[in-house]
């Protein structure tokens, strides 16, 4: 057994999450985290939501509210529906609580005794009306270059060149629409990457036999262009105020204290739960843990790069990430998700559809690990019809079903294995060895393409051997036949747990057995699991896990999440 640290990037409490966000993160480090127990490991799985920065007072404002009470209505929104999906964090924290302030207060001081934060004066857009400074993305304008009205000031949305604020025809504040802007002068501190630079490269060269190919040359990449000092505070009320002299009117750039929150949202659950587990065992001189951090593709240089640094200049002993799993994007209906355009399903949206089983069983088949998927809801009615009801659901029904009305709502006796049976184990064996090894290697699609492949085989073989014929000639062989199909249901069950709990738990149930059922994953071997329920174990056939999704309420769908819209 091993410590086993599992972190999903933690979501900007603005906004609520949809799909995307759920794939891009959440529910593959979720299915990690449930596997791992599964495994007998001790895993510490932690998330929460990431609060500061200008999206939350750009948000506040427009809703009339103050920003603690717009991130805390937030958070809670976030949380419900995490919780709807089934998600199994140990602890889903804030970035805005007080142990993270401590957190990232004393990694600063670290960071400036060690010599590696600087000061340097830099020029910023000032809103007289807003009364703030405006960050880069708050500023719009004409693109000077080519003369679309609404540029941002960071990027040309249109021409996509990179732009400088200050570079805008006719500028104008994003928050206000005021033009009554002017430039000024301020100071900001900085941490200092270039003297950092040797240190981090070692480190992450000798993460390269760990690292996804993808996570390690985005690292590289950066290392190659060379580092530049990077500024870690903003003109912002809302924040960590900076914790030194001449600095207490700013605060800390958001992407300085978020990644902080991981190791300050783990001190937030051990101080509300000290009878359990201590923060410390996870992160300060902390001895075999094995730390798995989830994001999507456009993080990765902050959790390879910035936040390694970061750690590794403060000259003590933090975990830093073992490995690395960076998700490509999900697309809907071709296009972008879009709240504003309501474009898209939310995942609290998408829970009131169907349960939470049949997302997360589509969205880990599909999970946009090599390159982008799309969702559409042709596709995921395809694969909720066909492997979910026609290949699990109806392997289920099938064989409770007939077992019930032909000998009985009991596990009937088994008997010698035949050729044929022993083969069916003989695969099983091979295939859940594969499902282990994808799940080990965080390799979701393959995984699931090997369940399913499991089921098959169960349908597989029920038509081939044919026991509601064999039951006239040979009532032995038939129980037999179906006491090693009923045997599958409970190995299936087990086998989907980490993907569709819900399911998995109400498969159990049938027989009636509870979760305790799941800790059978290790060491798995097909000969014992085969002949775990025993002659005489009563079961249910109860309701089918699935139901069909009709054409008609496809194109209800379709209409109602805005897929026919450009
Ligand atoms: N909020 C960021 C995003 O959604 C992710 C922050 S990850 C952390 O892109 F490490 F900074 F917390
Ligand atoms: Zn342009």
């Amino acid at each position: 057994m091993s410590k086993i640290l599992i972190t999903s990037a933690l979501p900007y409490v603005n906004g609520v999450p949809h799909l995307g966000h759920m794939v891009g993160c959440l529910l593959p480090s979720d299915v990690y985290a449930r596997y791992m127990r599964m495994m007998g490991h001790e895993v510490l799985y932690i998330c929460g939501t990431d609060e500061h920065g200008t999206p939350s007072e750009v948000g506040a404002a427009k809703e009339g509210m103050d920003v603690a009470d717009y991130c805390l209505k937030y958070h809670n929104r976030h949380k419900e529906a995490y919780k709807a999906f089934n998600l199994s964090f140990d602890y889903f924290g804030r970035t805005s609580s007080d142990q993270n302030k401590e957190m990232t207060y004393h990694i600063f001081e670290q960071l400036d005794k060690n010599g590696f934060i600087e000061e340097h004066s830099i020029k910023q857009i000032f809103s007289i009306d807003d009364n703030r400074f405006l960050p880069d993305r708050y500023v719009t304008g004409t693109c000077p270059h080519c003369g679309y009205e609404k540029a941002r000031g960071d990027q040309c949305e249109n021409c996509t060149k990179v732009l400088e604020p200050t570079e805008l025809i006719n500028p104008r504040s994003t928050i206000s629409g005021s033009t009554n802007l002017e430039v000024r002068e301020t100071k900001h501190l900085f941490l200092n990457l270039p003297l950092l630079e040797e240190k981090l490269a070692a480190w992450v060269k000798s993460k390269e036999p760990f690292w996804p190919d993808v996570a390690y040359s985005i690292a590289q990449k950066w290392l190659k262009e060379g580092l530049k000092p990077r500024c870690i505070t903003r003109d912002l009320k809302w924040g960590f105020p900076v914790n030194k002299k001449g600095f207490e009117d700013k605060v800390f750039y958001v992407w300085f204290d978020a990644p902080i929150g991981y190791i300050g949202i783990t001190k937030q659950w051990s101080d509300e739960n000290p009878q359990t587990r201590n923060w410390k065992d996870w992160w300060l001189d902390a001895k075999d843990v094995r730390y798995v951090q989830f994001m999507g593709k456009d993080n990765v240089p902050f959790h390879s790069i910035s936040f390694p640094a970061t750690l590794l200049g403060t000259g003590e002993n933090w975990t830093k990430v073992d490995y690395l799993k960076g998700m490509s994007y999900l697309t809907f209906e071709g296009g972008k998700f879009s709240k504003s355009e309501n474009r898209g399903v939310f995942a609290e949206d998408a829970i009131k559809e169907f349960p939470a089983d049949y997302w997360r069983y589509w969205l880990m088949a599909n999970a946009p690990e090599a390159s982008d998927s799309s969702f559409t809801f042709d596709l995921f009615a395809g694969t909720v019809n066909k492997d979910l009801n026609g290949v699990l659901g109806n392997f289920v029904s099938r064989v409770m079903k007939m077992t019930a009305s032909k000998i009985g709502s009991v596990v009937p006796q088994a008997g010698e294995w035949l050729e044929v049976d022993k083969q069916l184990i003989a695969d099983l064996q091979e295939k859940v060895e594969n499902y282990c090894k994808y799940m080990e290697n965080l390799e979701f699609k393959k995984a699931l393409a090997e369940l399913r492949a499991i089921w098959v085989d169960g349908n597989n073989y029920i038509s081939v051997t044919e026991p509601w014929t064999v039951i006239k000639t040979d009532p032995q062989r038939a129980a037999a036949i179906l006491n090693l199909c009923l045997n599958l249901i409970r190995i299936y069950a087990v086998l989907s747990y980490p993907i569709m709990p819900e399911t998995a738990e109400k498969m159990l149930a049938k027989f009636g057995l509870d979760k305790t059922e799941i800790n059978s994953l290790k060491d798995f071997k097909a000969e014992k699991e085969i002949k775990a329920l025993k002659e005489g174990q009563a079961f249910e056939v109860g309701e089918a896990l699935f139901e069909r999704i009709a054409p008609e309420k496809v194109e209800e769908l379709k209409a109602k999440y805005g897929s026919e819209k450009k």
